[in-house]
């Protein structure tokens, strides 16, 4: 269970690109980050791309290890967008 919610944790709030979808992008084999971008749309949105500061470490993570890093980096620039909101809550 807590699993899960680890996985469907929003990575890139502007484009609401969830670590499952990054994870999986990076084991199909996007070892870049422009490859990331064109896979999912993460890191590309209006905010400039504040999201890159998890992508990041993330990938440099993955291809050193084969693994992903337990917590992600905390968004702390204040420039993403809050986090949208569930279905039930919007109009
Ligand atoms: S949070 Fe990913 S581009 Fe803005």
């Amino acid at each position: 269970m807590k699993k899960n919610k680890v996985r469907s944790e929003i990575v890139c709030r502007c484009n609401n690109v969830n670590r499952e979808t990054i994870e999986k992008a990076i084991r199909d084999g996007c070892d870049t980050m422009n490859k990331i971008f064109d896979a999912t749309t993460a890191g590309v949105g209006p905010c400039g791309g504040s999201c890159r500061r998890k992508l990041q470490p993330m990938l440099e993570h993955y291809l050193a290890t084969g693994t992903f890093p337990e917590k992600l980096v905390a968004d702390n620039t204040g420039k993403a967008p809050p986090p949208k909101k569930s279905p039930d809550e919007t109009e």
